[in-house]
């Protein structure tokens, strides 16, 4: 049976995409961000709202209080180069990231710890274990992602709650920089891993699994960069 999905960022890029196909699917739901949604459907709501304001924890005491939220996906996320004359978005990247990934679990986790149901999704970044010159706050933010998430997981082990922390490589959007972006997926495809990740539960998901030995390598060669 499907319910209710509250998809935090989904203006644009992937979260857009999983709302229309969630939507498709016959979910209801209720979608997050600063600008407006082009979505049109009945089954849909959608609020402006900042995560790194105090008007988004207000909101989400309304949403988590009002509605039966089955399933949260966070996908809100940022990232910029390093600009060593004003490190002030080095800040933000972090308050969005990671900061309102955290917010949004104690918004919503507790609402599902007490029906004994629910799934929360983070959408984190292969970047969660690489070093990078260029975009610091961006792979420390999805670092501590992906780390909060996990431990989350074994936290709320037997309370029939499960989380899933996905790492995607390249996903073709705006938010993919770089000038190579190797095995990069197409949207569509990167919604097909969240709808198994959403049918399957899993605690930690990667795609493309092609990916993996590239971050290996990556790593590696890094350990003589940094030297
Ligand atoms: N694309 C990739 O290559 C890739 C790879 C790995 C992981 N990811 C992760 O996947 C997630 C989705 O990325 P995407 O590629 O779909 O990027 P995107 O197209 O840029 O979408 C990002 C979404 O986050 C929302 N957002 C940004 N700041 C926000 C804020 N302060 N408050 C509320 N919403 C905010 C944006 O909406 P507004 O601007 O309207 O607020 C937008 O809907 C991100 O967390 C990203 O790190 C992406």
């Amino acid at each position: 049976m499907h319910t209710t999905a509250l998809l935090i960022g989904n203006s644009d890029g992937i979260g857009l995409a999983t709302t229309r196909r969630l939507l498709s699917e016959g979910w209801s739901a209720i979608g997050v961000s600063r600008s407006d949604s082009p979505v049109e459907s009945a089954s849909y709501t959608h609020h402006v709202s900042d995560v790194t304001s105090l008007q988004y924890v207000r909101l989400l005491d309304r949403l988590a209080g009002d509605q039966l939220i089955d399933l949260c996906i966070y996908f809100a996320g940022i990232g910029e180069p390093i600009d060593l004359a004003d490190m002030s978005a080095e800040v933000r990247v972090i308050e969005v990231n990671l900061l309102g990934l955290v917010r949004t679990c104690a918004g919503v986790i507790p609402g599902m710890v007490k029906r004994s149901r629910g799934h929360f999704i983070g959408i984190s970044s292969l970047a969660d274990e690489l070093l990078s010159a260029e975009a610091p706050s961006y792979h420390a933010s999805k670092a501590g992602f992906s780390s909060y998430l996990r431990s989350l997981a074994l936290t709320l082990k037997s309370t029939g709650v499960s989380v899933t922390n996905v790492r995607f490589g390249f996903v073709d959007t705006k938010m993919a920089k770089g000038d190579r972006k190797p095995l990069m997926m197409t949207v569509d495809r990167a919604v097909n891993h969240i709808e198994r990740c959403i049918r399957h539960r899993p605690t930690e998901y990667v795609a493309p699994q092609a990916a993996i030995p590239l971050v290996k390598l990556r790593k590696w060669t890094m350990r003589f960069t940094q030297k």
